[in-house]
């Protein structure tokens, strides 16, 4: 098999974050289970990846071992680096992981209600935020989170900035949870839908605000999301997730153009329109396979309708298409280079 053109990119300096054949697994019922399996996938240099898949995908999993913030005992890395600015981020201690989240990583989750402390002045804790990175003084803090409340487009910044988590609206506390992410301007944030709670305007502007960052800031992104509305208005490439496992990954053009695994297409046709306002998907008939439960060919042959008799005996490889070297599809039907 070829290597995907992401896999021996290693040492190409556009590489930010270089994830390889990364395994996470969970203790069930006495024995480990995959919950993200044989992942390789790089994050370039000013990019936005796309992570994309329905929910139960491994997508969040994925963040977590990035970030080292796994539940402890229940999960683990059991097999894979993550090579993240000549460090390989599995073998980092709690503490060291520790400096690399908030500085050089960054995170913007879901729900900013609960990432916020609500008893906090928002000023006061961008504030913590850069003060646990950058020495600056206490009147150095506010002006660089003034600074920060604009560039993520608060008005009245300089009034704002002495406000309460309640006294925003919830596209602004989203904005506020973007400031302070990238109070510390990260080389990579690291975004789990970000938007999802947010209705479609507030979710257009504020995925605009983190286009616009990316851009000024050099910043690239790993952009998790199981809404494909959302990846075609943000991504410049795309992974699709299924069952722990990447089975397709190319550009947001290329994908959308030619969508070429199986489960892509079923995804396509069950997409949710950006001008309507669903948060899930469509259901594709069929269930995704259980952690404990991992078929051993291809995990999507169960709901496959191009199903041949070895997808059920064989697990295909991510292998880039004989037509498109940037095009990786893990399916033996579509992709001869799967074997
Ligand atoms: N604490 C846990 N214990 C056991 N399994 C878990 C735990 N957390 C997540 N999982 C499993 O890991 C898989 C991936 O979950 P997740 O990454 O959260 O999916 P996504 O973010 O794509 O919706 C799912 O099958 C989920 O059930
Ligand atoms: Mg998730």
């Amino acid at each position: 098999m070829t290597p995907l053109p992401s896999q021996v990119s290693v040492a190409a300096d556009d590489v930010v974050l270089d994830i390889r054949a990364l395994r996470t697994e969970f203790m069930i019922g006495g024995q480990w289970h995959g919950a993200v399996r044989d992942l390789t996938l790089s994050v370039r240099k000013n990019e936005t990846l796309a992570l994309v898949g329905e929910s139960g995908s491994g997508k969040s999993i994925t963040a977590l071992s990035i970030l080292g913030l796994l539940p402890e005992k229940v999960a683990r890395i059991g097999a894979g680096q993550l090579l993240f600015g000549g460090r390989d981020l599995t073998r980092l201690s709690r503490d060291q992981l520790r400096d690399v989240r908030g500085g050089e990583i960054a995170m913007v989750f879901q729900e900013p209600m609960t990432s916020l402390n609500p008893t906090m002045r928002v000023g006061e804790q961008i504030g913590e935020m850069i003060r646990a990175h950058r020495p600056l003084s206490a009147k150095e803090t506010r002006e660089e989170a003034v600074k920060l409340l604009l560039q993520v487009g608060i008005p009245s910044a300089e009034r704002r900035v002495d406000d309460y988590p309640h006294q925003f609206s919830g596209g602004m506390r989203q904005r506020v949870m973007i400031a302070i992410a990238i109070a510390c301007r990260p080389t990579l944030l690291l975004a789990d839908e970000p938007t999802t709670a947010l209705d479609v305007t507030i979710q257009a502007q504020v995925l605009g605000v983190l286009d616009k960052l990316k851009r000024e800031q050099g910043m690239s992104m790993l952009f998790i999301t199981h809404n494909l509305g959302v990846v075609a208005l943000i991504a410049d490439r795309v992974a699709v997730m299924y069952a722990g496992q990447v089975v397709e990954l190319a550009s947001v053009t290329e994908l959308f153009a030619k969508p070429t695994h199986p489960y892509t297409e079923a995804l396509l046709k069950a997409m949710p329109r950006v001008d309507r306002d669903s948060d899930d998907l469509a259901p594709i008939p069929g269930a995704v396979p259980s952690l404990i439960n991992m078929p051993i060919g291809c995990a999507f042959a169960n709901r496959c309708p191009l199903k041949e008799p070895r997808c059920e005996q064989e697990s295909p490889l991510l292998a880039p298409l004989p037509t498109n070297g940037d095009h990786g599809v893990r399916c033996f039907v579509r992709n001869p280079e799967a074997l």
